[in-house]
């Protein structure tokens, strides 16, 4: 370290290690008290206009840290006449514990109200309440096919899926449904493809009758929950897509009884004790005979009421005796074997159960209407 230079019996900074700052003072005519109480004076201004931990680092890097004014002045102290230096050497000494002390004071409560301030951005009211988790419920058609198949499980069905996408053959011919049959009119069937072979999207589960057949031998007991897509306009009964459950029953010795009695079962599961079943002659190419199939109004007991439109009988499906060029078509002897076989709109089911009067309700996705069926 250069030796400093006495000038007029005041102190100067050695030259080398002094950097002139704009906090600098020009020093020459100062005496050592008159430097220490400058010093004093813009150190505790300086403190008081610090707002921060970052502000109180480098204000003690501007008074106190190795390169700081303070330093610098009882670094220098060893310039100072011999008479002069111990008054001089105490009094730096003491500004240094001051303005250590006032450091140390402000940095607890920098630190305090840093802390506070962190906690309270993060603040959690817990008095608040819980937020309930959005869970779905499971839709009403799903939860009809759930019940259908426990009550067809009673009965000794299996329940099967089936692809929705079909081809003709399976959808149509199979079915005892020939080409020129108008069923197969494009104005009720959906087409995918019809270059080759022609792709439909399943009109009814009844496909999966004789996809089922071809892959086991009898008896055949199943039951096919699905959609089913028809080319039609929309309107409070009818949707272009719904769902069916298709019932399969082949067996030796199966007779139209077997059929009423399973019916009635399931309508008497489904809709109370007391119902009756209704069976009337209809036509569908894949049964003979063909009858469709209704249940008594649960809601006015068959005395006609606004659900029942007034007829007292409300209408699940079409069902019969498997036809036999269905039974041959697969391979099935039908000498030997006879079958039922019935197909019901699963949405109709859940209408009259639960007073639902536009179909379209179902694949509307308004949640107003599937949310009232997350409590029942
Ligand atoms: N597949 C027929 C329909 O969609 C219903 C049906 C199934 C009728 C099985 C008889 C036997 O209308």
């Amino acid at each position: 370290m250069a030796t400093p230079r006495p000038c007029r019996g005041v102190f100067l900074l050695p030259v080398k290690t002094h950097r002139l700052r704009a906090s600098d003072r020009d020093h020459g005519d100062m005496t050592i008290q008159a430097q220490l109480d400058d010093l004093h004076a813009r150190a505790a201004a300086s403190l008081a206009e610090v707002v921060d931990l970052d502000g109180l680092a480098s204000w003690e890097r501007s008074f106190l840290g190795p390169k700081g004014e303070l330093t610098q002045v009882l670094r220098g102290l060893g310039g100072v006449p011999a008479g002069e230096r111990p008054a001089a050497g105490r009094a730096a000494n003491s500004l240094k514990t001051e303005l250590s002390a006032a450091y140390d004071a402000r940095a607890r409560q920098l630190s305090a109200t840093d802390l506070e301030r962190r906690l309270a951005a993060d603040a959690v009211d817990v008095t608040l309440p819980g937020r309930a988790p959005t869970i779905g419920t499971v839709h009403p058609v799903s939860r009809m096919i759930d019940e259908l198949s426990d009550i067809f499980a009673l009965m000794g069905f299996q329940t099967v899926f089936g692809p929705e996408v079909a081809t003709a053959h399976y959808n149509f011919d199979l079915l005892n449904i020939p080409g020129d049959h108008p069923a197969r009119d494009v104005w009720d069937t959906i087409v995918v493809d019809s270059n080759d072979e022609e792709i439909v999207l399943r009109t009814h589960t009844s496909p999966m009758q004789a996809r089922t057949m071809e892959a086991t031998k009898p008896p055949v007991r199943v039951v096919v929950p699905g959609r089913a897509y028809r080319y039609e306009a929309q309107d409070a009964s009818h949707d272009w897509m719904f769902h069916q459950l298709e019932g399969l029953a082949v067996d030796e010795h199966i007779t139209l009884a077997d059929l009423k009695g399973v019916l009635g079962e399931l309508a008497r599961q489904l809709f109370g004790a007391e119902r009756r079943v209704r069976f009337r002659c209809d036509y569908f190419p894949f049964v003979e005979p063909g009858v469709d199939f209704a249940v008594d109004c649960a809601v006015c007991g068959g005395k006609g009421c606004r659900v029942c439109k007034h007829s007292g009988w409300l209408e699940m499906g079409g069902a019969g005796m498997v036809h036999p060029k269905v039974l041959a078509g697969v391979g099935y002897d039908p000498a030997k074997y006879t079958g039922f076989a019935f197909g019901l709109g699963i949405e109709r089911m859940v209408m009259m159960k639960y007073g639902v009067d536009d179909v379209r309700a179902f694949a509307g996705n308004d949640l107003r209407f599937l949310r009232q069926f997350a409590s029942i």
